[in-house]
């Protein structure tokens, strides 16, 4: 299937983060005339050396600011021909100790985007959205037309935001659209999600704690194909519609922890069931045959992709190591210390 639509200039919001970033290094590496700007906050979870690989490419240039802030969007999507937003705020748990910045970046945030994306004129804005959407999944696969059902204060903000996104493409026509991925992994995670959190802590010989029994099922999808998929969504989408993005690989949490100690080398008994997450879901599963349509498809196997990404936490223990001190800390500490202690 041939493009419809080849940006010239990207304005890739949240591009400091872990799927920002590989979207930003995928895009420039294989589009030679392609311009990239990055805007982000920076927030705890925004990382520059991220985007080392391109930092010195012409082609590319970062703001730091906010997608919550009118004059940070307006000055940063200026002459752009397409926004890809990713920014937000994205880890479940700490949605759950406090939803404010949650509601701010991922529902005004979004609010804030679309409002210049409407002054401003821009052909093309994609709204980079969850499969946590479409909440508990008990059987079968959620389909783009399913109604929302979302169940954590994370999942309900990226509706919120995805709701209007929906508003603004019909009652302002703005040339919109979304991609619904599943569980994302690869290099450059951060550290509180559950892959990242589980090598780092393996490497380390600490405790690795799996909520309740650890039977929650989820679908992997590795870093560089969900960037493809948003691509292909970009490129040949149709404006107004959202496109499932799954990795086709179901696991259970407990059976990616035991393959994470596999490839780490480390015993079972690092293993500890502490207490569940309040409301978690045990299942997400998408049908993503409309993005198959668009000529998108995973090419990475969950085995290979994992045993990559706990070799790249081995080899780049620089990158990782600093982040669990500081603040990252003080979060572990409320998120884990009590339950681990019990
Ligand atoms: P991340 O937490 O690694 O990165 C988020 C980035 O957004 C950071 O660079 C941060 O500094 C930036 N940011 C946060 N608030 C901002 C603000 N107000 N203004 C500007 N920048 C801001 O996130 P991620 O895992 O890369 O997720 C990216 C997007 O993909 C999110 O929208 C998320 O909801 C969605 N998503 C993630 C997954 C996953 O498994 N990680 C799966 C499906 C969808
Ligand atoms: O499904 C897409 C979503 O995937 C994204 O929209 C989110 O931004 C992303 O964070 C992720 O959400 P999850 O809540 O599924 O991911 P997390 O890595 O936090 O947890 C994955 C599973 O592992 C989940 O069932 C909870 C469990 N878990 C997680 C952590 C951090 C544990 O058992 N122990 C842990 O310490």
């Amino acid at each position: 299937m041939s493009d419809l639509f080849a940006p010239r200039h990207v304005l890739v919001t949240g591009g400091a983060g872990f799927i920002g970033s590989a979207f930003v290094r995928y895009c420039l590496g294989r589009y030679p005339d392609l311009r990239v700007t990055v805007l982000d906050k920076l927030t705890y979870a925004g990382n520059l050396s991220n985007l080392l690989p391109v930092a010195a490419d012409p082609r590319y240039r970062f703001i730091q600011g906010d997608i919550a802030v009118r004059d940070d969007v307006l000055a940063a999507l200026g002459d752009c021909d397409a926004l890809v937003n990713f920014a937000a705020e994205t880890h479940v748990d700490r949605s759950i100790l406090d939803a404010g910045a949650f509601v701010t970046t991922d529902v005004y945030g979004s609010y804030v985007l679309l409002e210049a994306v409407k002054e401003l004129g821009t052909p093309r804005a994609l709204f980079v959205s969850t499969d946590e959407v479409y909440g508990d999944v008990e059987q079968g696969v959620s389909v783009e037309t399913d109604p929302f059902a979302p169940r954590s204060p994370y999942a309900s903000s990226k509706a919120g935001g995805e709701l209007m996104v929906r508003a603004y493409h019909i009652t302002h026509g703005l040339p919109t659209l979304v991609t619904r991925g599943s569980n994302t992994f690869g290099p450059h995670h951060y550290p509180e999600k559950l892959i990242p959190l589980m090598i780092t802590n393996a490497l380390d010989d600490l405790p690795l704690p799996v909520y309740g029994d650890g039977r929650q099922q989820r679908d992997w999808l590795y870093v560089d194909d969900h960037a493809a998929g948003i691509d292909a969504a970009l490129r040949r989408g149709t404006l107004g519609e959202a496109y499932n993005l799954g990795g086709g690989n179901e696991r259970e949490n407990i059976d990616v922890v035991e393959r994470i100690l596999e490839l780490t080398g480390k015993p079972a008994s690092l293993i500890r069931h502490v207490q569940d997450r309040p409301g978690h879901d045990r299942r997400y599963a998408l049908n993503s045959s409309k993005a198959h349509a668009l000529g998108w498809q995973p090419t990475h196997t969950f085995e290979d992709a994992l045993a990559t990404t706990v070799q790249w936490y081995r080899d780049n223990e620089s990158w990782w190591r600093p982040l669990k001190s500081g603040e990252f800390a003080d979060y572990y500490r409320q998120q884990y210390a009590t339950r681990l202690a019990k």
